[in-house]
Formats: structure tokens, sequence, C-alpha cells
């Protein structure tokens, strides 16, 4: 398991080597203001420093649909050329996290010339030691296993935060897109609301209990009493905002939605042919 997951993070290692070389190779870089010159595939803490190219970024940032209302955090930030391109173009409040300090200096001297030093603020950090639950927007380019890594973090982030990550994956949290800019793969999840268990559900004259299935964003399960356990379909949880269907005792469809807020969903039901009324449910203790 150990090897395979080595073999793994090689492979991944090679490939982001070979897209230094790529960038670096033809690319004169741009002489910035101050003496430190990054140099593509510098050693970093637990990854080398490759830059994203501005195409690249510019639809990591719109696939997070990032606006002025946003607070973006680049996990190790490089040059801070995302945490930047999300405050001047995007108009967020941008943060960049990054363990290389002379790099640090070279992003704040670079906000500075592109005019938003008062938007950006650039942090010398271990991301896999620093608070990052102020965002609303986490973007990174880092390796599948640092990704997983970050996982168990992104996860306990409230529910609708934006992930999206250059090139790599999440292990088997699956993405919510995925987008491809000249061959630079793009991934984008939603973190999901935590749902797992027994919810108790009620809409006028109904009590049910909602027994909840949960892999990530991907849900399933069932109600009672009714004639044994009646099992949900059409479920799907985008963030906080869930929706599912159900056919009750007598046949009939019932359309459930509604937004997931901590231990409690409230909503709509709308009976097939029938007009909406709210449901609210109450999760039960464990
Ligand atoms: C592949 S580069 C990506 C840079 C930038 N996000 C971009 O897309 O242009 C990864 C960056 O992560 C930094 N880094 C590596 N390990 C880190 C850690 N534990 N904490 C903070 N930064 C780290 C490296 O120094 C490097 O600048």
């Amino acid at each position: 398991m150990a090897k395979k997951h080595q073999r793994a993070a090689g492979i991944a290692f090679s490939a982001l080597l070979g897209w230094a070389a790529l960038c670096a190779s033809g690319t004169t870089q741009a002489q910035r203001a101050g003496s430190y010159e990054p140099t593509y595939g510098q050693e970093g803490k637990d990854v080398i420093w490759v830059p994203t190219q501005p195409a690249t970024i510019e639809r990591m940032l719109r696939m997070a649909q990032v606006t002025p209302q946003d607070v973006v955090v680049d996990l190790g930030s490089g040059d801070g050329r995302i945490t930047i391109a999300a405050a001047r173009d995007f108009g967020a409040r941008a943060f960049g996290y990054e363990y290389n300090p002379d790099m640090v200096e070279l992003s704040r001297r670079d906000a500075e010339k592109a005019g938003v030093a008062a938007k950006t603020e650039f942090r010398k950090a271990d991301i896999f030691d620093t608070d990052f639950s102020h965002a609303s927007v986490v973007t990174m380019y880092l390796l599948p296993h640092l990704n997983v890594k970050l996982r168990p973090i992104l996860l306990n982030m409230r529910p609708g935060i934006r992930v999206v990550s250059h090139q790599f994956d999440m292990g088997d949290w699956k993405p919510d897109e995925v987008s491809d800019v000249s061959g630079r793969r793009i991934n984008f999840w939603l973190v999901p609301a935590r749902v797992e268990g027994d919810w108790k559900l009620s809409f006028p004259g109904h009590d049910y209990t909602l027994t909840l299935r949960q892999e990530y964003q991907m849900i399933s399960g069932w109600m009672a009493p009714g004639p044994g356990q009646m099992g949900l379909r059409d479920a799907v949880l985008t963030g906080a905002a869930i929706r599912f269907s159900m056919i009750d005792e007598q046949g009939k469809l019932l359309a459930f939605s509604g937004m997931v807020n901590g231990s409690r969903i409230s909503g709509s039901v709308t009976p097939q042919g029938g007009k909406p009324e709210t449901f609210s449910a109450t999760k039960s203790a464990q």
C-alpha cells in the first residue's frame, strides 16, 4: 500500500517536473524588482515551485465563480499569481500561504505593482499548520497525496466552500466538475454538508424518520415508517442544498428541497400535483 502511494506520488512529481521543464524552456522569466529571482522547479517544502499559467488561473477562478464578496486562499502560493489575479481580476480579498519567505516577499512586491496590495495578504506559513477557515474559495497546485492530506480539513469547512485544484485530484472524493485548459486539468469541488445519520422529518400531518447515507457529496437513503423502508430517489447534495424525492404510502411522489444548517434541515415538500408545504428535519443524537 505504502509502495503504491509512493509510486503514485513519484509519477505525479515527475509530471510536475516535466511541466516545470516545459514552462522554463523557451520562456523568459520576467525580470522583477528586487534581487530574488525564482527558478522553475526549485525546491519547496513538500512540492517544487511550478507556476500556474494565466489561462488556467482564469478558468480556476471562473469555475469557483469568484466575486468581490469572496475570500480566496491559495495554498502554496508560489509567486502569488493566483492570489493577485483573484484580487485584481475578480475583486476578491485574497490570501497566499507559502513556505518560502523569498517567494512571500516577491508576492508582496508583485501585488504592490499590480495595485492590489490592500486586497491581498501573503504569509510565510506551512499549509498543514495554518488555519484557512476564513476562506470561501480554496485554490491549490500541489500533489495528489498532499491534496488527500488536506481533504479532512477541507471537508470540515463550511458547506458550500469552493475548492479548486490545478492538475491533481483528491483521492476518492470525486470532483463536481473537471475542466481542461490546454491539457491542464482543473478539478472543482463544493464542500458538502454533513448529513449522514437519522433525522426526524415532519410536515403537516406527517412524521417520518429520514435515514441518510453519505459518501462525500453522494447521498442515498430511505424514509420510514411506511410499508417497510421507502427509498429516496434523485437524492442530490450540493454544498448545503439538499433535494430528494420519495414515493409515499399512497404511491404519490413527494419532492423535498431544503437547506442543511448543522443539525437542522428546512425547506419545502411538494406532493405530486399539489402545493408546496414547509418541512423541517432535526438530526437525532447518534
Ligand atoms: C506547484 S507550486 C504552485 C504555486 C502557485 N500556487 C501557482 O499555482 O502558481 C507549489 C508551491 O507550494 C509551496 N509549498 C510546498 N510545500 C509547502 C508547504 N508545506 N506550505 C506552504 N507552501 C508550500 C512551494 O514552495 C511552491 O511555491
